[in-house]
Protein backbone atom coordinates (compact mmCIF):
# COMPACT_ATOMS: atom_id res chain seq x y z
CA UNK A 1 0.00 0.00 0.00
CA UNK A 2 1.42 3.59 -0.83
CA UNK A 3 1.78 5.79 2.47
CA UNK A 4 -1.53 6.97 2.89
CA UNK A 5 -5.30 5.96 1.48
CA UNK A 6 -8.10 7.82 2.20
CA UNK A 7 -11.55 5.74 1.27
CA UNK A 8 -15.52 7.46 1.48
CA UNK A 9 -17.69 5.59 3.65
CA UNK A 10 -20.97 6.98 3.62
CA UNK A 11 -21.70 10.09 2.18
CA UNK A 12 -25.56 11.32 0.98
CA UNK A 13 -24.17 10.46 -2.97
CA UNK A 14 -23.37 7.09 -4.45
CA UNK A 15 -23.12 5.50 -7.94
CA UNK A 16 -21.22 1.90 -7.06
CA UNK A 17 -23.68 -0.99 -7.16
CA UNK A 18 -24.06 -2.73 -3.92
CA UNK A 19 -23.09 0.18 -1.99
CA UNK A 20 -25.62 2.55 0.14
CA UNK A 21 -25.56 6.58 0.05
CA UNK A 22 -27.08 8.74 3.26
CA UNK A 23 -27.20 11.91 4.01
CA UNK A 24 -24.28 11.72 6.18
CA UNK A 25 -20.14 11.49 6.02
CA UNK A 26 -17.77 8.74 7.33
CA UNK A 27 -14.00 8.98 5.82
CA UNK A 28 -11.77 6.44 6.24
CA UNK A 29 -7.75 7.16 6.51
CA UNK A 30 -4.93 4.50 6.49
CA UNK A 31 -1.41 5.06 6.79
CA UNK A 32 1.36 2.98 7.52
CA UNK A 33 0.91 3.76 11.04
CA UNK A 34 -2.35 2.72 11.95
CA UNK A 35 -6.27 3.57 10.89
CA UNK A 36 -8.79 6.43 11.89
CA UNK A 37 -12.60 6.67 10.82
CA UNK A 38 -13.29 10.13 10.79
CA UNK A 39 -17.43 10.69 11.48
CA UNK A 40 -19.74 7.27 10.75
CA UNK A 41 -22.56 8.72 8.85
CA UNK A 42 -26.37 8.67 10.90
CA UNK A 43 -25.74 5.05 11.04
CA UNK A 44 -28.05 3.19 8.40
CA UNK A 45 -25.81 2.68 6.00
CA UNK A 46 -21.46 2.29 7.62
CA UNK A 47 -22.05 -1.36 8.66
CA UNK A 48 -23.83 -2.53 4.66
CA UNK A 49 -20.61 -0.30 3.17
CA UNK A 50 -17.67 -1.92 5.40
CA UNK A 51 -18.95 -5.37 4.47
CA UNK A 52 -19.93 -4.25 0.78
CA UNK A 53 -16.32 -3.07 0.66
CA UNK A 54 -14.71 -6.33 1.96
CA UNK A 55 -13.04 -3.89 5.07
CA UNK A 56 -12.65 -4.46 8.40
CA UNK A 57 -12.39 -1.89 11.40
CA UNK A 58 -10.23 -4.66 13.64
CA UNK A 59 -7.64 -2.79 12.70
CA UNK A 60 -9.13 0.51 13.41
CA UNK A 61 -6.73 2.66 16.27
CA UNK A 62 -9.41 5.20 16.90
CA UNK A 63 -11.96 6.94 15.84
CA UNK A 64 -12.55 11.24 15.19
CA UNK A 65 -15.31 13.40 15.19
CA UNK A 66 -15.54 16.13 13.03
CA UNK A 67 -18.82 17.75 15.50
CA UNK A 68 -21.83 16.41 17.24
CA UNK A 69 -24.42 16.42 14.68
CA UNK A 70 -26.56 13.42 13.92
CA UNK A 71 -25.50 12.30 10.57
CA UNK A 72 -21.95 12.57 11.55
CA UNK A 73 -22.41 10.95 15.38
CA UNK A 74 -25.19 8.38 14.53
CA UNK A 75 -23.08 5.59 13.49
CA UNK A 76 -21.07 5.67 16.61
CA UNK A 77 -22.72 3.13 18.39
CA UNK A 78 -22.88 0.84 15.46
CA UNK A 79 -18.93 0.85 15.01
CA UNK A 80 -18.71 0.10 18.72
CA UNK A 81 -21.29 -2.68 18.41
CA UNK A 82 -18.85 -4.28 15.67
CA UNK A 83 -16.03 -3.65 17.40
CA UNK A 84 -16.72 -5.66 20.55
CA UNK A 85 -14.99 -6.32 23.28
CA UNK A 86 -11.81 -4.10 21.52
CA UNK A 87 -13.70 -0.73 22.49
CA UNK A 88 -12.38 2.59 20.55
CA UNK A 89 -10.91 5.59 21.18
CA UNK A 90 -13.11 8.32 19.81
CA UNK A 91 -11.05 11.77 19.83
CA UNK A 92 -13.65 15.06 20.04
CA UNK A 93 -14.45 18.57 21.31
CA UNK A 94 -16.60 18.06 24.11
CA UNK A 95 -19.15 20.12 22.40
CA UNK A 96 -19.93 16.90 20.61
CA UNK A 97 -22.80 16.35 22.97
CA UNK A 98 -24.39 20.19 23.51
CA UNK A 99 -27.80 19.09 22.26
CA UNK A 100 -28.41 20.63 19.36
CA UNK A 101 -32.01 21.33 16.89
CA UNK A 102 -32.17 22.61 13.51
CA UNK A 103 -35.42 24.53 12.23
CA UNK A 104 -36.88 22.95 9.87
CA UNK A 105 -38.44 23.92 6.11
CA UNK A 106 -42.46 24.14 8.48
CA UNK A 107 -40.28 26.55 11.21
CA UNK A 108 -40.43 23.11 13.87
CA UNK A 109 -37.32 22.68 15.71
CA UNK A 110 -35.67 19.12 15.06
CA UNK A 111 -33.92 17.07 17.18
CA UNK A 112 -29.91 17.06 15.22
CA UNK A 113 -27.73 16.70 18.27
CA UNK A 114 -25.46 13.40 18.76
CA UNK A 115 -28.37 10.33 19.40
CA UNK A 116 -26.30 8.82 22.40
CA UNK A 117 -25.24 10.14 25.75
CA UNK A 118 -21.54 9.82 26.77
CA UNK A 119 -22.74 6.97 29.35
CA UNK A 120 -24.18 4.73 26.44
CA UNK A 121 -21.32 5.00 24.31
CA UNK A 122 -18.94 3.76 26.88
CA UNK A 123 -21.03 1.26 28.09
CA UNK A 124 -20.54 -0.28 24.60
CA UNK A 125 -16.35 -0.01 24.58
CA UNK A 126 -15.81 3.97 24.12
CA UNK A 127 -12.40 5.35 25.68
CA UNK A 128 -13.14 9.28 24.69
CA UNK A 129 -10.33 11.85 24.22
CA UNK A 130 -11.50 15.08 24.34
CA UNK A 131 -9.64 17.85 22.07
CA UNK A 132 -9.13 21.12 22.68
CA UNK A 133 -6.42 22.03 20.23
CA UNK A 134 -4.26 20.15 17.54
CA UNK A 135 -3.96 16.89 18.43
CA UNK A 136 -2.15 13.90 17.12
CA UNK A 137 -4.03 10.65 16.61
CA UNK A 138 -1.53 8.48 15.02
CA UNK A 139 1.51 9.82 13.50
CA UNK A 140 0.68 11.54 10.47
CA UNK A 141 -3.38 11.81 11.06
CA UNK A 142 -4.02 15.07 13.57
CA UNK A 143 -7.21 16.84 14.66
CA UNK A 144 -6.98 20.51 13.90
CA UNK A 145 -8.96 21.51 17.44
CA UNK A 146 -11.18 24.53 17.36
CA UNK A 147 -10.84 26.56 14.21
CA UNK A 148 -10.53 30.37 14.82
CA UNK A 149 -13.56 32.37 12.90
CA UNK A 150 -11.91 34.97 11.21
CA UNK A 151 -14.36 34.99 8.42
CA UNK A 152 -18.28 34.67 8.81
CA UNK A 153 -18.62 31.74 6.11
CA UNK A 154 -21.50 29.75 7.01
CA UNK A 155 -25.15 30.68 8.74
CA UNK A 156 -25.87 29.55 11.62
CA UNK A 157 -28.95 31.29 11.60
CA UNK A 158 -30.97 27.63 11.58
CA UNK A 159 -28.61 26.06 13.57
CA UNK A 160 -29.09 26.00 17.92
CA UNK A 161 -27.85 24.25 20.94
CA UNK A 162 -30.30 23.98 23.43
CA UNK A 163 -28.94 25.94 26.79
CA UNK A 164 -30.85 26.28 29.90
CA UNK A 165 -34.02 25.21 28.23
CA UNK A 166 -33.38 28.06 25.63
CA UNK A 167 -32.45 27.93 21.59
CA UNK A 168 -29.13 29.71 21.14
CA UNK A 169 -27.17 29.63 17.75
CA UNK A 170 -25.10 27.18 17.35
CA UNK A 171 -21.20 28.58 18.01
CA UNK A 172 -20.21 25.17 16.72
CA UNK A 173 -17.18 25.26 19.55
CA UNK A 174 -16.70 21.83 18.39
CA UNK A 175 -15.95 21.90 15.00
CA UNK A 176 -12.76 20.67 13.86
CA UNK A 177 -11.45 18.96 10.49
CA UNK A 178 -8.59 16.52 9.94
CA UNK A 179 -5.21 16.81 8.81
CA UNK A 180 -3.53 14.33 7.07
CA UNK A 181 0.32 14.19 5.54
CA UNK A 182 1.10 12.49 2.73
CA UNK A 183 4.37 12.74 0.74
CA UNK A 184 2.95 15.13 -1.89
CA UNK A 185 1.59 17.51 1.12
CA UNK A 186 -0.93 18.14 3.48
CA UNK A 187 -4.44 16.64 2.99
CA UNK A 188 -7.62 18.21 4.69
CA UNK A 189 -10.70 16.66 5.32
CA UNK A 190 -13.80 18.81 6.47
CA UNK A 191 -16.92 17.35 8.00
CA UNK A 192 -19.23 19.87 7.80
CA UNK A 193 -16.34 22.66 7.89
CA UNK A 194 -19.19 24.60 10.29
CA UNK A 195 -16.15 26.82 10.85
CA UNK A 196 -15.67 27.73 6.75
CA UNK A 197 -13.22 26.55 4.43
CA UNK A 198 -11.22 29.43 4.41
CA UNK A 199 -10.59 29.78 8.52
CA UNK A 200 -10.23 25.82 8.41
CA UNK A 201 -7.61 26.33 5.66
CA UNK A 202 -6.13 29.47 7.50
CA UNK A 203 -6.01 27.71 11.03
CA UNK A 204 -4.34 24.69 9.46
CA UNK A 205 -1.47 27.06 8.06
CA UNK A 206 -1.41 28.09 11.62
CA UNK A 207 -1.17 24.94 13.04
CA UNK A 208 0.81 23.12 10.56
CA UNK A 209 3.32 25.87 9.29
CA UNK A 210 2.09 24.81 5.46
CA UNK A 211 0.70 27.11 3.52
CA UNK A 212 0.20 24.72 0.38
CA UNK A 213 -2.40 21.92 0.76
CA UNK A 214 -2.10 18.91 -1.43
CA UNK A 215 -5.80 17.77 -1.06
CA UNK A 216 -8.92 19.29 -0.11
CA UNK A 217 -11.58 16.55 0.59
CA UNK A 218 -14.94 16.05 2.55
CA UNK A 219 -18.34 18.57 3.45
CA UNK A 220 -17.88 22.12 3.09
CA UNK A 221 -21.44 23.15 4.09
CA UNK A 222 -21.02 25.28 1.06
CA UNK A 223 -24.97 24.11 -0.01
CA UNK A 224 -26.05 27.73 0.74
CA UNK A 225 -23.68 29.88 -0.36
CA UNK A 226 -23.96 32.78 -3.09
CA UNK A 227 -21.85 33.34 -6.13
CA UNK A 228 -19.40 35.76 -4.02
CA UNK A 229 -19.14 33.21 -1.44
CA UNK A 230 -18.25 30.21 -4.25
CA UNK A 231 -15.38 32.81 -5.88
CA UNK A 232 -14.03 33.95 -2.26
CA UNK A 233 -13.69 30.13 -1.61
CA UNK A 234 -12.59 29.34 -5.15
CA UNK A 235 -9.88 32.25 -4.88
CA UNK A 236 -8.29 30.79 -1.42
CA UNK A 237 -8.11 27.45 -2.48
CA UNK A 238 -6.29 28.58 -5.87
CA UNK A 239 -3.48 30.45 -3.34
CA UNK A 240 -3.05 27.15 -1.53
CA UNK A 241 -1.77 25.74 -4.72
CA UNK A 242 -4.26 22.64 -4.56
CA UNK A 243 -3.99 19.81 -6.61
CA UNK A 244 -7.19 17.56 -5.91
CA UNK A 245 -10.43 18.60 -4.95
CA UNK A 246 -12.85 15.91 -3.96
CA UNK A 247 -15.71 17.46 -1.84
CA UNK A 248 -19.40 15.76 -1.16
CA UNK A 249 -21.94 15.89 1.70
CA UNK A 250 -22.65 19.42 2.50
CA UNK A 251 -21.23 21.00 -0.17
CA UNK A 252 -24.33 20.56 -2.20
CA UNK A 253 -25.10 19.76 -5.76
CA UNK A 254 -24.67 23.35 -7.19
CA UNK A 255 -21.75 24.47 -5.40
CA UNK A 256 -20.13 21.10 -6.21
CA UNK A 257 -21.16 21.71 -9.87
CA UNK A 258 -19.23 25.02 -9.44
CA UNK A 259 -15.95 23.69 -8.08
CA UNK A 260 -16.05 20.88 -10.68
CA UNK A 261 -16.60 23.01 -13.55
CA UNK A 262 -13.46 25.54 -12.68
CA UNK A 263 -11.16 22.54 -11.24
CA UNK A 264 -11.80 20.34 -14.19
CA UNK A 265 -9.11 17.68 -14.06
CA UNK A 266 -8.74 18.30 -10.19
CA UNK A 267 -12.10 17.82 -9.09
CA UNK A 268 -13.37 14.68 -7.93
CA UNK A 269 -16.89 13.74 -6.62
CA UNK A 270 -16.03 11.85 -3.11
CA UNK A 271 -19.37 9.94 -3.36
CA UNK A 272 -19.82 6.30 -1.33
CA UNK A 273 -16.73 4.19 -2.36
CA UNK A 274 -14.58 6.57 -3.65
CA UNK A 275 -10.78 6.12 -2.56
CA UNK A 276 -7.54 8.16 -2.96
CA UNK A 277 -3.95 6.98 -2.42
CA UNK A 278 -0.98 9.16 -2.37
FE1 LIG B 1 -23.16 17.12 7.91
FE1 LIG C 1 -23.00 19.51 10.38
Amino acid sequence: MPGVKITTLVDDCCFTGGLLGEHGLSILVENKYGAVLFDTGQGMALEHNIKAMGLDLSDLDAAAVSHGHNDHTGGLMKVLKMRGKDGMTIYAHRGIFNPRQKLGKDGRPADTGIPFTQAELEKEGAVFKFNNGPTEIITGIMLTGPIERLFKETSTKSHFIVKNGELVEDPFEDDQALVVETSQGIVIIFGCAHAGVINTMNHVEKITGEKRFYALLGGTHLLEADRNQLENTLKEIEKRDVSIIAFSHCTGFHSCAFFAEYFRGKYYQSDVGFSIEF
